[in-house]
C-alpha cells in the first residue's frame, strides 16, 4: 500500500521537503497519457499539488515585491509551465488586491531591467542558475529574485538557493509539467519518476 504523503514530507525554511524514501503515488491512482504506459515508475508530485503550491509561491512573491514593477524571466524550455501558472496566479492576486503590479514576461534576452524575477522549474547543481544570475546581474538591475519550483538535494550544489522554492526533492531524475527526458514527457501534467523501460525507450 502506498504510504500517506504526510509521512514522507516535511516543511522546512518555507518549502516542502520531500524525503529520500518517498516512493511516489501509484500510477493507478491518476490519469496520464496512454502513450507513456510502462514508461513511468510513479506519480511523484500530482498536478493539483503543483498548482496549489505555485499559488502560494505567487502570494509570497506578491507580499514581498508586489509594489514593484517586475520583469519575469522564464528559463526555457522546462520552466514554461511553471512560469505561465505562476504569472497567472500573480495576476489573479493583483486583480483581487489593491496592489497594481505591472508585469512583463520575457525570455532570456536582456536589455536593462529594473526588477527581475527569474523563474526556473528545477535547480539541480545550480550551475545554470549561477550562469544566468551572472548574466542578469551584469545589467545591474535594482532587484533580482529567483523562483524555483523544484530544488534537488545534491551534495555539491553550487551557488544561491532560489528565494522562492516550491519543493525540495531528492537527487533523482523527474519528468512532466514541462520537464523532459530527451524532449519527451513535457506533455505530462504530473511530475513523475521515469521507469527503466522509459529510460531505454527514449534514450538517444
Ligand atoms: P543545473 O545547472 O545542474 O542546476 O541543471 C538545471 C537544468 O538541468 C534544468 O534547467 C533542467 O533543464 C535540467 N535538469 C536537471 N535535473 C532535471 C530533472 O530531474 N528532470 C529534467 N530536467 C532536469
Amino acid at each position: 500500500m502506498t504510504e500517506s504523503c504526510a509521512t514522507k514530507t516535511a516543511q522546512r525554511d518555507g518549502r516542502i521537503v520531500i524525503e529520500d524514501d518517498w516512493p511516489g503515488y501509484s500510477l493507478d491512482l491518476f490519469t496520464y497519457p496512454e502513450h507513456y504506459c510502462g514508461d513511468l515508475e510513479s506519480v511523484y508530485i500530482p498536478h493539483g499539488v503543483i498548482m496549489d503550491r505555485t499559488e502560494r509561491l505567487a502570494r509570497n512573491i506578491m507580499d514581498d515585491i508586489g509594489d514593484h514593477d517586475i520583469v519575469v524571466l522564464c528559463v526555457l524550455k522546462g520552466g514554461y509551465k511553471f512560469c505561465a501558472d505562476l504569472v497567472e496566479f500573480i495576476k489573479a492576486l493583483s486583480r483581487n488586491s489593491n496592489k497594481s503590479l505591472l508585469m512583463r514576461v520575457d525570455f532570456i534576452r536582456l536589455k536593462s531591467y529594473l526588477n527581475v524575477l527569474i523563474v526556473e522549474a528545477i535547480v539541480d547543481t545550480g550551475k545554470t542558475m549561477n550562469a544566468l544570475l551572472k548574466y542578469v546581474e551584469a545589467f545591474q538591475p535594482k532587484m533580482v529574485r529567483v523562483a524555483g519550483l523544484l530544488v534537488k538535494r545534491v551534495a555539491n550544489g553550487v551557488g544561491r538557493l532560489p528565494d522562492y522554492v516550491g519543493f525540495e526533492i531528492p537527487n533523482l531524475f523527474v519528468v512532466g509539467y514541462a520537464l523532459d527526458y530527451n524532449e519527451y514527457f513535457r506533455d505530462l501534467n504530473h511530475i513523475c519518476v521515469i521507469s527503466e523501460q522509459g529510460k531505454m525507450k527514449y534514450k538517444v
